[in-house]
């Protein structure tokens, strides 16, 4: 098997994870208060937690990626080090959320906003990496 092909079968592989977590983002942005959040975020976790090191397994898509793009390899290490930041982030979150002090409820809306915004900034750029270099090595514009 090419790199090119095995890149694709392991994103391909990806893709229901992929459909998940962007399932999971939407359930989130349409809750309302905390109550609801709080289970969503566990989820949203267990996920995260699963699908950031699928991504990063040895000879798994983020190696796969890298071994196309030999040059682009500080952008990887951006998105690997974005896994670590986002699962603080949510760690965080739900830590806010499960505060038995009581919760702002407007600075943890705040929270899960910026949190998503970061999740969906990081899978955009991602998928738009693959994208380049699929497209770079079958010569597809
Ligand atoms: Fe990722
Ligand atoms: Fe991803």
């Amino acid at each position: 098997m090419t790199s090119v092909s095995r890149l694709e079968s392991i994103y391909k592989d990806l893709e229901k994870e992929h459909q998940r977590v962007i399932k999971q983002m939407g359930r989130l942005r349409a809750s309302v208060g905390v109550t609801d959040m709080v289970p969503l975020l566990d989820e949203l976790r267990t996920l995260l937690i699963v699908h950031f090191a699928r991504e990063q397994l040895p000879d798994g898509f983020y190696d796969a990626l890298g071994a196309l793009a030999e040059s682009r390899r500080d952008e990887l290490q951006t998105l690997i080090d974005e896994h670590a930041a986002i699962l603080s982030h949510l760690n965080e979150t739900l830590a806010r959320a499960k505060d038995a002090g009581g919760v702002d409820e407007s600075d943890l809306l705040d929270r899960v906003s910026n949190l998503l915004e970061q999740l969906s900034d990081h899978e955009q750029k991602e998928h738009q990496f693959a994208v380049d270099v699929l497209g770079a090595e079958s010569g597809v514009t």
